[in-house]
């Protein structure tokens, strides 16, 4: 039996207390869906800032009624250490997923994205620290391995940083080092690799590539690649990151705790590819869409060129068994978008 199955099963004989900050966004909606379907008590802290409450609308009509209740909503501000100690009051789990995301953001907005993504990590961390949490694990990023030449990436060898953003990632994985050696707290910090599913925000200026694509190839504009379209990522579907939190929170594996982990595949995706793998997939939606060509920009200051991860210390540590490679996640997901667009058209 995986880890994972092992994982709920232990968690459905005796449900938890968990904190997602971040609840009404992407990440944080999908990893609320899953615990209320593990009947799991959960409590939420968003401020709306990027999240959307039609993003939890949709996890309560997945759950039934029953779970739904087990969910209490906080709608308030990781950077009002009062927020987070009410938040975190009877939790034995933080899942920190609250941040002011994207590269180019940063860049247009380093204060706000520091008085997020640092100050409210640190409130978050003296909160869960004084709440005496079982265990905080907190959304890292791939950025933080900065202009390290290497490939595939291993957590123990990164550059400098090459955005506002990605400093204030780092000096989470410095803060949660530094309470664990401290105070004794136990931390973990998740590097995320592009995640993309459902529920992804495909609008706005700072939208993640795979959501913005499929919208762009559904309504028939054209879609933009920054560089030459050989930068490379390893996309990560939702559904192995969800995975890893929950590893992450219930290890029992002593050595596994106050790491950081590569959260990725092990596969490289270059953005031309990615764009034909969308393309094939719309083409279902209306035959014309296979004649649609990408226009190419500049390349984007901040960005890594490419970027993979070496898997192996979560699969080792944490039994991480990653479910879904690129394909299958962007089946699961283009088909979930152009549902998603065709009842809005109709409505
Ligand atoms: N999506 C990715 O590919 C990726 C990659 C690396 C790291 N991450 C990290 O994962 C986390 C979740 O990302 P996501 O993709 O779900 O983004 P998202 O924007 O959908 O979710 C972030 C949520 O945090 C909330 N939030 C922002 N500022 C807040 C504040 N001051 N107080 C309370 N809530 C606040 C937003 O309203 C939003 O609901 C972030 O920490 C992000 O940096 C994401």
């Amino acid at each position: 039996m995986s880890q994972y199955i092992k994982a709920q099963k232990a968690l459905l004989e005796k449900p938890r207390t968990w904190l997602i900050t971040g609840v009404a966004g992407f990440i944080g909606s999908n990893l609320l869906e899953t615990l209320l379907g593990l009947d799991q008590r959960v409590v939420g802290l968003d401020n709306f800032a990027t999240g959307h409450r039609h993003n939890l609308d949709k996890v309560c009509a997945a759950v039934s009624e029953e779970q739904w209740n087990r969910f209490t909503f906080h709608e308030s501000d990781i950077r009002r250490p009062q927020d987070c100690a009410e938040a975190v009051a009877g939790v034995d789990f933080v899942l920190h997923q609250a941040a002011l995301g994207s590269v180019p953001r940063s860049i247009n907005d380093p204060f706000n994205t520091n008085e997020t993504n640092s100050t409210g990590f640190l409130n978050m961390l003296i909160a869960a620290r004084d709440a005496e949490v079982k265990r905080f694990v907190y959304a890292a990023s791939s950025s933080t391995y900065g202009d390290h030449p290497g490939l595939p990436k291993k957590e123990d060898l990164i550059g400098k940083p090459l955005s506002p953003y990605a400093v204030t990632k780092y000096v989470n994985e410095l803060y949660a080092d530094v309470f664990a050696k401290t105070y004794g707290i136990e931390t973990i910090g998740l590097r995320y690799f592009n995640v993309f599913g459902p529920r992804q925000d495909p609008k706005g200026a700072y939208a993640a590539v795979i959501p913005r694509w499929i919208e762009e190839l559904y309504r028939g504009t054209s879609c933009r690649i920054n560089g030459d379209g050989e930068t490379s990522r390893d996309f990560c579907y939702i559904d192995n990151t969800v995975q890893m939190n929950i590893l992450a929170a219930t290890s029992l594996n002593a050595e596994a705790t106050n790491q950081v982990y590569n959260v990725a595949v092990g596969n490289r995706t270059t953005l031309n590819e990615l764009y034909h793998e969308i393309r094939d997939r719309m083409v279902k939606v209306d035959s014309r869409i296979a004649d649609s060509a990408p226009e190419y920009g500049d390349f984007r200051p901040g960005d890594v060129r490419h970027s993979l991860a070496d898997i192996s210390k979560a699969v080792t540590l944490l039994g991480y068994d990653p479910t879904h490679n690129l394909q299958q996640g962007l089946d699961v997901t283009t088909a979930w978008f152009i549902n998603q667009f065709k009842a809005a058209d109709t409505n």
